[in-house]
């Protein structure tokens, strides 16, 4: 089978990859770079499970092929913390112990962080309407909920402080 020479940007690593015409980038991310946060649940794009960021919006990793994706910025969840600490939707999660099996927390925790970079003020029906496509067979809806909005209450106030500093 023909193999695609591309380079992939992924959490500000460059990696260099010969990857085949159909090789989604959930497997490349898995397989190749032992990335396994992204999680194969449908592979049809319908769970969200495999969500990861690119150019910092939400996308369904198992449905994309890997090779149209050099030149793009890709982070999966494993990239979001910052030295050491999480990020602030991460710790959301964790505040609200928004887990239970964990299977769908990628996707929930990286759908989450595309919504609050783009919406920081994201109404709750809003909130509601963007996770919808994430499926948690566990039913722990309700923490979930509930961590999205602690994060948004985090980013709100990180960006005024950061606001404020800005101008002092
Ligand atoms: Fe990709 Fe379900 S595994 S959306």
């Amino acid at each position: 089978m023909k193999k695609y020479a591309i380079t992939l940007a992924v959490n500000r690593q460059s990696h260099a990859l010969l990857v085949s015409q159909t090789a989604s980038l959930l497997e490349i991310l898995r397989n190749d770079l032992g990335l396994t946060a992204a999680k194969y649940g449908c592979g049809l794009g319908e769970c969200g499970a495999c969500t990861v960021l690119v150019d910092g919006k939400a996308a369904r990793s198992c449905i994309i092929p890997a090779r149209h994706l050099a030149g793009h910025a890709i982070t999966t969840l494993e990239g979001l913390a910052a030295d050491g600490t999480p990020h602030p939707v991460q710790q959301a999660f964790i505040t609200a112990q928004a887990a239970q099996c964990g299977y769908c927390l990628n996707g929930m925790i990286m759908t989450s962080v595309a919504l609050l970079h783009q919406e920081p003020d994201a109404s709750d029906s809003r909130i509601r309407d963007v996770l919808a496509g994430n499926l948690c067979r566990c039913g722990t809806h309700i923490e979930i909920l509930e961590a999205v909005h602690l994060a948004r209450q985090r980013v709100v106030v990180t960006a005024q402080l950061n606001h404020v500093s800005i101008e002092d």
